[in-house]
């Protein structure tokens, strides 16, 4: 293998380009050419892909965002699509790719290089943390530390009121954001996709006297099944049935997914990227390079996206205990 290409894919994280960096210093430290593919899929389709040198990834391991830029292509999903994206690869005369994104990323990975027999490695690139074969994903701690800043600043002006405060975090399919900023923030609930959400249990709470505080803060993963934070402020609201009470919505939204990346992201995503090219050298070619165990381990895409990462039980129970 002599010529490989990276691309970021789907919703940004904070640490791709972190990633990226690690991709084309490795590649070029193993004597291999590289190129930069632009705007994911769109630009494999469009053909806008340049060559890569170690200046080009000059300071950015501490930026946000990604400097290949990213897309959720709609015309990948077609054979056409495909196609034209693999003649663009030919073109150059790329051998493999590194695909850094989430499940959307590495399922369109999928089928293109089994299509087309590419070899590809995948790096974790999503703010959810919600692919299996990997502890965390890149771009996960820093979320989660956004989110955190943002309660803290909530719960003091929540305290200043005695309101009660839902506040919405991202994740779609997937509750890990919810849960470790509700137990760094001290929520008093914790709303996630993953557990049927029993709206009584916050009513009774919002009702006993003994129990109730004069503020407090709820947070909300925004695929929770009783809908988003406003429409579960209503219910709630609606049932606890108290004027004293004042009910707030705060939804975080895509602050969560900017900002430099700590410490912890950056280095996951310069392991992953490092990985992900001797992954590529070594045979490993429909697999994402992750870390489990504080070891990098290769997981077939088709695990990456096809089983479900479980959270935590003990976060959950951790939630339930320290809200008494
Ligand atoms: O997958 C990452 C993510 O930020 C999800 O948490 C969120 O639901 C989604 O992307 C938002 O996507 P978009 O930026 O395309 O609206």
């Amino acid at each position: 293998m002599k010529k490989i290409a990276v691309f970021t894919s789907g919703g940004d994280s904070p640490g791709m380009n972190a990633c990226v960096r690690a991709v084309v210093r490795t590649a070029i430290f193993k004597g291999l050419e590289v190129y930069g593919i632009y705007r994911g899929y769109e630009g494999m389709i469009e053909g806008d892909i340049r060559r890569m040198q170690s200046y080009s990834v000059s300071n950015i391991v501490q930026r946000g965002g990604t400097i290949l830029k990213s897309a959720r292509s709609q015309e990948f999903r077609t054979p056409e699509g495909r196609k034209k994206a693999y003649e663009n690869l030919k073109e150059f005369g790329i051998e493999g790719v590194v695909a850094i994104g989430g499940d959307g990323t590495f399922t369109g990975a999928k089928i293109f290089f089994e299509e087309y027999g590419i070899p590809t490695v995948g790096c974790p690139g999503t703010i959810d943390n919600d692919l299996y074969g990997t502890d965390y994903t890149i771009g996960f701690d820093t979320a989660v530390n956004t989110a955190l800043e943002a309660i803290d600043k909530i719960r003091d002006t929540a305290a200043a009121h005695d309101r009660i405060f839902f506040i919405e975090v991202m994740g779609r399919d997937a509750g890990f954001i919810a849960v470790e900023s509700g137990i760094g923030g001290g929520a008093e609930f914790v709303m996630v996709p993953e557990t049927k959400t029993d709206l009584n249990q916050v009513v009774k709470s919002l009702k006993n006297p003994r129990k109730s505080k004069s503020s407090s803060i709820i947070v909300v993963a925004e695929g929770d099944d009783e809908g988003n934070a406003e429409v579960i402020m209503q219910k709630v609201k609606e049932k606890v049935n108290n004027k004293n009470k004042d009910f707030k919505v705060t939804t975080l939204g895509h602050i969560q997914r900017g900002g430099n990346p700590t410490a912890r992201d950056r280095v996951l995503a310069s392991r992953c990227g490092m990985a992900a090219v001797e992954g590529l050298l070594s045979g490993h070619q429909f697999h994402m390079a992750g870390v489990v165990n504080q070891e990098i381990r290769y997981t077939p895409f088709a695990d990456c996206i096809g089983k479900t990462k479980p959270l935590n039980p003990d976060h959950l129970k951790l939630i339930d205990i320290l809200n008494i």
